[in-house]
């Protein structure tokens, strides 16, 4: 029997209900699949920072650097300002364990409406990889004469060409494994110094791939095409901005945030990838069992496959999509079961096979 040692951080809001229903469903596929799950809980979030003043203490940083792979489920609440979190916890992680890829795929799953209309399951299916440690998230710039009339704030995209580099690689390894097809997203006409630096590193990395059909979109355009004909994307690559934003209006497309999944990778395994929802922690309907927790489900899944479980990953996949269609809402107190439940009914499925 496999074991996986698996650090949890349900984090605030509806992330611990939306994350326990995610490991009820992947320990179903264990078992299935003849591996088990080491869970160790990790009190991290809103409510520890408002008790303590801890966002993520060093002792914590270091064991959960010890597990195989992060299950998180959301983190923010209103009590604390922003960025705290954020860059206190989520960046923190992704920065030390150098998770320098998100990996948001975007798919449209049978029997799910989405609210663009006539699009069908064919029509959308990319996979968004968005650099994860560098650009405007590094935290570089600062704040001068704050408070006064003459105030100024810059805050400057950090591109690093090793930081390009290996992101446009993975994405360019990514497209081959799938249709052969890689975007990079950009606005490589108004920031002609970043732009430049990721244009040539995608020239560069298209040249190692002679099969592989390259082109370019800028952000802008993007967003228009990921209404009107998101099947003219396989993967696409981007900055962490652009990658940020993009991608939400990518769940939206494929039938919201509840079913948006996502994994912060380390592909090199000196640190454990960490796996979360796109969402957020929802507070004002934390407790009530509306979350839609297929979006942690599918997380998982990633998580599973990312640990050399992909018949599990598979399974987890295919349950959830089997699920989902039979949910009144795909979120809210219209789905007709509760987060918890929705996470039974998937371990139901993924035992029946
Ligand atoms: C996400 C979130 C985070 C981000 C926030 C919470 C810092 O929006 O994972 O997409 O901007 O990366
Ligand atoms: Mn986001």
């Amino acid at each position: 029997m496999r074991t996986h040692e698996l650090a949890v951080i349900g984090g605030d809001g509806v992330g611990p209900e939306v994350t326990a229903a995610a490991l009820t469903a992947a320990r179903a596929a264990g078992q299935r699949f003849g591996f088990t799950l080491d869970t160790e809980e990790y009190d991290l979030g809103g409510e520890r920072y408002l008790a303590t003043g801890e966002v993520l203490p060093a002792s914590v940083l270091e064991e959960l650097r010890r597990a195989d792979a992060i299950l998180l489920g959301a983190i923010g609440t209103p009590a604390v300002p922003p960025g705290v979190l954020e860059r206190g916890l989520l960046l923190k992680l992704r920065f030390d364990f150098d998770l320098y890829i998100n990996l948001r795929p975007v798919q449209l799953l049978p029997g799910v409406p989405s609210p663009i209309a006539g699009l069908e399951p064919d029509d959308c299916d990319l996979l968004g990889v968005r650099e994860n440690t560098e650009g405007l998230y590094a935290g570089a710039g600062g704040q001068l004469y704050r408070g006064t009339p003459y105030e100024v704030a810059t805050q400057e995209s950090l591109n690093t060409r090793r930081g390009v580099e290996r992101c446009v690689r993975f994405a360019a390894e990514r497209a081959v494994a799938r249709d052969g097809h890689l975007t990079l997203c950009h606005k490589t006409n108004v920031l002609t110094y970043a732009g430049d630096l990721w244009q040539r590193v995608v020239d560069e990395v298209a040249a190692e791939h002679p099969g592989l059909q390259v082109d370019y979109v800028h952000v802008d355009a993007m967003c228009l095409y990921l209404v009107d004909d998101p099947g003219r994307f396989d993967v696409v690559v981007t900055d962490n901005l652009f990658g940020d934003i993009v991608t939400d209006l990518g769940a939206a497309v494929q039938g919201g945030l509840g079913l948006a999944a996502s994994g912060n990778l380390n592909p090199t395994g000196t640190a454990p990838s960490m796996f979360e929802p796109v969402h957020g922690s929802a507070p004002d309907i934390a407790g009530k069992g509306w979350a839609n927790p297929v979006a942690a489900v599918l997380s998982a899944a990633l998580c599973l496959e990312h640990l050399g479980e992909a018949e599990a990953a598979a399974a987890l996949e295919a349950a959830a999509g089997a699920v989902l269609p039979r949910l009144g809402a795909m979120g809210g107190p219209g789905m007709g079961y509760s987060t918890a439940e929705i996470g039974e009914v998937i371990a139901a499925e993924i035992a029946d096979g």
